[in-house]
């Protein structure tokens, strides 16, 4: 009988019922596994345990894929350390004696860089029995932000954990196997791609997937000291399950609909040239921001970085798409493009049109 109505659904219903179906298939096996999971909050516990020989009151917390459930198997981890003293070592310092340390007390590949923007250490762990394909870490230090923006997007994923989770995730892959996922080469971030998707969900999707958190009114009064982090306003909503009880998206999209609608948006409509993703504001202009990309400017420099605009989400002076280069987002768009046309035709079978799109 199901095979009996699945054939009676007109083509576009069955081919997003296939499609979403597929999308959930192929990212379920990309998950972490629970040993991976394990390992990783082992390996962070060392590490805490040896950065506290150094710095007592510090505490060492997960930031980025591994906290905000936006995590694919063997992803590498981002790990923050606070320190809850007023006289602490400069970040420098600590990335140098920590260093020293790990190097020291730990199997670890070690690699310090004190002297980095924002300075680090890099530690990898080679492949064993348990971890097949081995570890990669950052250490950082005191980057409140980071762990706050990775507790936003949490709560996104929280809310509606199906279609957001599959989305995000299934972008990520796309992007990595497209290799359209490296800032250092011209390309976005992860963490761009996840703010572009949730902008998509809050702001363009009409009615919205997701409710706009950093703009719902607080359930009490809060005081400024409350909100702001290294002197940004990270206040939003963050009582998932309040909200759940609250808040019901009239949208009822399947993932796939979702997917294709993004990929179109992407590869059509939103405005590069003038535009700016903002999840906190929606659609905002360049010119409002003064993040013009002027061809006839003389600064070339900040031309380059304002190609493609997505606002931080507290960092709002902070453009996540600043690495993208010329050829990075004409390489993007046309990825978009692609992506777009492969799902427009959709294919008599859905797993071939996503074998398809990553391949
Ligand atoms: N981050 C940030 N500003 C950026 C880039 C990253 O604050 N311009 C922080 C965010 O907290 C983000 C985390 O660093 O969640 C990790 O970023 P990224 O590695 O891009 O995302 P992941 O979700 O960890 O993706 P991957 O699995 O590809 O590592
Ligand atoms: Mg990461």
């Amino acid at each position: 009988p199901e095979v009996v109505s699945q054939r009676r659904l007109p083509s576009r219903q069955r081919f997003f019922g296939d499609l979403s179906q597929c999308l959930f298939d192929f990212v379920i096996q990309l998950l972490p596994t629970e040993s991976e999971v394990q390992v990783k909050e082992d390996v962070r516990r060392l590490l805490e345990r040896l950065i506290r020989t150094i710095e007592p009151s510090s505490r060492l917390l997960s930031f980025g894929s591994t906290a905000n459930g936006f995590s694919l198997r063997n992803s590498d981890m981002d790990l923050c350390c606070l320190i809850d003293s007023d006289e602490r070592l400069s970040a420098s310092d600590l990335v140098t004696m920590l260093g020293d340390l790990l190097e020291r007390e730990t199997k670890f590949h070690v690699k310090p860089l004190p002297h980095a923007r924002i300075p680090i250490v890099k530690l990898s762990l080679d492949p064993s029995p348990g971890l097949p394909l081995g570890i990669a870490c950052d250490i950082g230090f005191e980057n409140r932000l980071a762990l706050e923006n990775t507790r936003l997007l949490m709560c996104y994923a929280m809310i509606d954990p199906t279609r957001v989770r599959t989305l995000v995730l299934f972008l990520k892959v796309w992007s990595k196997r497209r290799k359209i996922n490296s800032p250092y080469k011209g390309t976005l971030s992860s963490y761009g791609y996840v703010l572009l998707v949730i902008y998509f969900l809050v702001h363009v999707k009409n009615p919205p997937v997701l409710p706009n958190l950093q703009q719902m009114p607080p359930l009490r009064p809060i005081s400024k000291e409350d909100t702001h982090v290294a002197g940004y306003n990270t206040w939003f909503f963050d009582d998932v399950e309040l909200l759940r009880t609250r808040w019901h998206s009239e949208n009822n999209d399947s993932v796939a609909e979702l997917l294709v609608d993004f990929f179109r948006y992407f590869a059509r409509d939103f405005s590069y040239n003038t535009g700016v993703a903002s999840i906190r504001a929606g659609f905002l202009k360049k010119a409002s921001k003064g993040w013009q990309n002027d061809l006839s400017s003389r600064f070339h420099d900040s031309r380059e970085r304002n190609r493609l605009c997505i606002e931080d989400p507290f960092e709002l002076d902070f453009n996540v798409g600043r690495c993208v280069s010329k050829d990075g987002i004409y390489t993007i768009r046309g990825e978009f493009m692609r992506a777009s046309r492969i799902l427009a035709n959709r294919p008599e079978r859905a797993v071939i049109a996503l074998a398809e799109l990553c391949a």
